[in-house]
């Protein structure tokens, strides 16, 4: 079977890496692809928004696949657009994309089908928000941005004059765009944060190892919040815990999307709070996590092609993942001045030979004259595996060590 791969990022760089073993394997593609995935996959000069080629694409390299990684093509109505055209589509509909797209339907989504989440409200107008927080007594709230906005649009706000603040950015500066024409005011919770995502073809569930991410940009949870700077898989989680996961999360969001038709074929991502009441969904994603997939995809042991395409196909049932049973962590190197200013242009030198069970997975990097240079935020990340968590840091670090570009920076603590 050939694939299709959509999206650039170490997500991508991952998946082509782990479909590439699969004996079922045709020929591997990717729009657009990096440098680095073109060492794995035929990478054509086609943007990832234009549905018409894409398709064409499909047609004359004879696709019987296309898995598409991040989450604008997906909001972006490209699953609807090829499925309708007879193309096999690993990743939700338009209306799916919807659980990432919109905060407030993942909101209503999940009060409607009764999946544990903190209380919100929707407010539709900075003058209503502020009316809101006037009447408000209890600190700190979390704002979030309606709309997509890569990541950056929740705010844990401390007091009434920083949730005034985000709803003048949001709603009134809209640094966001349209994604904050509307805010949803969220109660706080605390706990420890870790991300379950599940396979899916709308009927049954294929869960993955749970995966924890650190967003923070300096060790100990410090510094601005930033795409990701480090992920292991997998983490504990009590079966009590799991439980609640398995059967008030997974199953009624199965039970949602079959009732309200959302055509969801592809992976959903829970992250999730694990808070004195239980565990609890902060967010829906409808994609792979990144760089959560960096540690996740090593620890699988068995053929990913097949699960996916058993997805795309609704013939998911029955299904198994086999795990190596080891533990993978994975550390991003970003560049100098990331994430509000990342320096570009950076040979990057000690990317080859590395030990076995560590791979590289390129996020940001292009090439030049043979080699490769920095060229974005996260740089890449370094994913080693081990018997347990400190033998697969000690791996990873070890890596890094080796590895080097202007600036770099990336954090000691990812696992601890
Ligand atoms: P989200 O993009 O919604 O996952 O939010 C990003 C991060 O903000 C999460 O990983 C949490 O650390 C934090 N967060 C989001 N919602 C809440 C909440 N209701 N209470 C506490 N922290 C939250
Ligand atoms: N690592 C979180 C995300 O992919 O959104």
């Amino acid at each position: 079977m050939n694939v299709l791969i959509i999206g650039s990022g170490g997500r991508e760089h991952a998946l082509a890496w782990k479909l590439k073993q699969s004996p079922l394997l045709g020929k591997l593609h990717c729009i657009p692809g990096s440098a680095a995935i073109a060492a794995l996959a035929a990478c054509p000069e086609i943007a990832q928004d234009d549905h018409e080629r894409i398709y064409g694409y499909c047609l004359a390299a004879d696709i019987g696949l296309v898995v598409i990684g991040p989450e604008a093509p997906l909001a972006g109505g490209l699953t609807d657009f090829l499925t309708g055209k007879g193309i096999k589509v690993f990743g939700p509909s338009q209306k799916g994309a919807m659980l990432e797209a919109s905060k407030q339907f993942a909101k209503d989504f999940m009060d409607r089908n009764g999946i544990p989440t903190a209380g919100y409200a929707v407010l539709y107008s900075a003058a209503a928000a502020r009316e809101r927080l006037a009447a408000n007594k209890k600190y700190p709230v979390v704002i979030k941005a309606d709309g997509l906005a890569a990541g950056k649009g929740v705010r844990i706000c401390a007091s009434e004059a920083e949730a005034l603040a985000a709803v003048e950015d949001f709603m009134e500066r809209r640094v966001f765009g349209a994604a904050g024409s509307k805010v949803v005011l969220e109660e706080f919770l605390t706990g420890r944060e870790a991300s379950v995502m599940a396979l899916t073809d709308g009927e049954s569930a294929l869960l993955l190892p749970a995966a924890r991410d650190h967003k923070r940009l300096r060790a100990g949870d410090a510094g601005p919040n930033t795409g990701g700077m480090g992920a292991v898989c997998p983490v504990e989680i009590s079966d009590a815990d799991m439980e609640i996961i398995r059967a008030e999360v997974i199953q009624r969001f199965l039970e949602g999307v079959k009732k309200e038709r959302l055509n969801f074929r592809g992976v959903i991502y829970a992250g999730l709070m694990f808070t004195p009441e239980g565990p609890k969904v902060l967010e829906f994603n409808v994609r792979f996590g990144d760089p959560e997939t960096q540690a996740v995809l090593p620890v699988i042991k068995s053929d990913l092609l097949p699960a996916l395409a058993a997805c795309a196909e609704g013939k998911l049932a029955g299904r198994g993942l086999e795990l190596t049973g080891e533990t993978c962590v994975s550390v991003v190197a970003a560049a100098a001045g990331y994430p509000e200013a990342p320096e570009k242009g950076r040979p990057i030198t000690g990317l080859y030979d590395q030990a076995p069970g560590v791979q590289v997975f390129h996020a940001g990097t292009a090439r030049k004259d043979d080699a490769y240079i920095t060229a974005g935020g996260r740089v890449l990340a370094v994913a080693a595996c081990g018997a347990d968590v400190s033998a697969a840091r000690e791996r990873a670090y070890a890596a890094l060590a080796g590895i080097k570009f202007e600036g770099m920076q990336y954090r000691k603590d990812i696992g601890l």
